[in-house]
């Protein structure tokens, strides 16, 4: 793109300003800030106007598989899981491209020390859980890592000074997500730098088309893998190619599941399962209405009582089929570091604009079936998004010592 065409498209657009600095530039950076320009999806932008427009379905709720259940058929569940992943139909896949901003680590949020006397890291921690499975059956996973644009090279290093944390680094796979750009309220595209676009990680719903774009799928099919274990980095109790949780999800025929903890109370902050005109939907807490948070059945049980962990089993053939429909942007008020109209850089303390987020939450939407999968909170829901209170470092460790991990 030239930066004739650039002035033009950014005049339709109302986002001229984001050339101000160009003549300080040297050409180096005049060429990467007009590839991020050609690079940009505007219809992005769109997002902060149809998010407000945004309606949900009818919600109704969504059956689980729930412990005493599961606790009578763990041996059938289990062997069925492991005799799939003997077969090699399992891979896994770890999203780590986040920016661990409420943490305040500005490094991966995997290679942050979890350990107190001894150097075990968030990744270590998670990689310990998948030896237990790969070790009970005999045979290794192939886990794919998502990393962004602002923390591969750090996360990739990590991994090599940590020797891979003990695994076979034959079957480890990095692909990085997508960017998208981030906006003041008034929908002006920030600046980082004079000559770079503010940017952050397009969220945790690209992960398949960025898996695809690295050439990765392909790899999955060569292998013969049908089945894909997402989850999040955070979660330092997270199992990871849970045996059970795999053959209970393939005797049920369904495209997937997802494992659930029970609420503590109404208004506890997770995403619930359930259903939406008749797919299976994640509402999230912030959307539900009292009557949704405060129902209750027969039994007095809330009606919508099971919230996701962000750890899900997909189909990869039901994954292949919805590819190409669009998945929504979500709109996310954020604090994000730009540069004013001096050129000074501002850092700041409060939320002031939005970035463009599109969730693993909404491919759960496009399936025509999921398995609820209900699994003992204090067992594998160590969730670490902030330094101290609730799911925290602190409430992460306490949790880990109760299971028995040696920090
Ligand atoms: P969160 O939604 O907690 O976001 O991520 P975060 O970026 O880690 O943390 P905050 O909100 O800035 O404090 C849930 C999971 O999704 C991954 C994260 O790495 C984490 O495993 N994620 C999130 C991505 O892989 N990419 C993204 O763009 C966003």
């Amino acid at each position: 793109m030239t930066k004739e065409d650039a002035d033009q498209l950014l005049r339709e657009k109302g986002q001229e300003h984001i050339l101000k600095f160009y003549d300080e530039l040297e050409d180096e950076q005049k060429s990467a800030l007009l590839q991020q320009i050609a690079d940009l999806d505007f219809s992005l932008l769109d997002a902060i106007r149809d998010s407000k427009e945004a309606k949900r379905g009818v919600i109704e709720p969504l059956g689980a598989v729930e412990i005493p259940e599961i606790e009578e058929r763990k041996e059938e569940f289990t062997e069925e899981g492991l005799k799939a992943i003997r077969e090699g139909k399992l891979a896994a896949v770890l999203l780590a491209g986040g920016m661990g901003t409420r943490l305040g680590f500005d490094k991966p949020k995997g290679s942050f020390i979890i350990g107190e006397t001894m150097e075990l890291s968030i990744f270590e921690c998670l990689f310990h859980n998948l030896m237990e499975v790969t070790d009970m059956a005999g045979v290794l996973i192939p886990i794919y890592v998502m990393t962004s644009e602002k923390n591969h090279e750090d996360t990739v290093l990590f991994f090599e000074e940590e020797n891979y944390f003990g695994y076979d680094p034959a079957y480890v796979h990095f692909f990085t997500q997508d960017m998208a750009p981030a906006v003041d309220y008034d929908g002006k595209l920030l600046l980082e730098e004079k000559g770079r676009l503010a940017t952050s990680p397009n969220g945790n719903g690209g992960w398949f088309s960025s898996l695809y774009k690295a050439g990765l799928v392909e790899d999955l099919h060569s292998r013969g893998v049908e089945f894909l274990n997402i989850f999040a980095v955070d979660n330092v109790l997270q199992r990871i190619a849970d045996p059970a949780f795999l053959g209970a999800v393939i005797l049920s025929g369904k495209d997937g599941g997802s494992k659930v903890v029970r609420k503590v109370s109404p208004d506890e902050r997770v995403g619930v399962l359930c259903s939406e005109d008749g797919h299976p939907s994640i509402v999230e807490y912030y959307e539900m209405t009292e009557d949704m948070r405060t129902l209750k059945d027969e039994k007095g049980e809330l009606v919508y009582r099971f919230g996701v962990i962000l750890n899900y089993l997909f189909r990869l053939e039901s994954l292949e089929e919805i590819m190409a429909k669009h998945l929504s942007v979500h709109v996310v008020e954020k604090k994000i570091p730009y540069i004013d109209d001096e050129g000074t850089p501002v850092k700041p303390e409060e939320p002031n604009g939005y970035k463009f987020e599109t969730l693993i939450l909404d491919m759960i939407h496009m399936m025509d079936s999921n398995l609820p999968y209900e699994v003992v909170r204090e067992k594998e829901f160590a969730p670490v998004k902030n330094l101290h209170g609730v799911d925290s470092v602190d409430s992460a460790r306490d949790l880990l010592r109760a299971n028995g991990v040696k920090l």
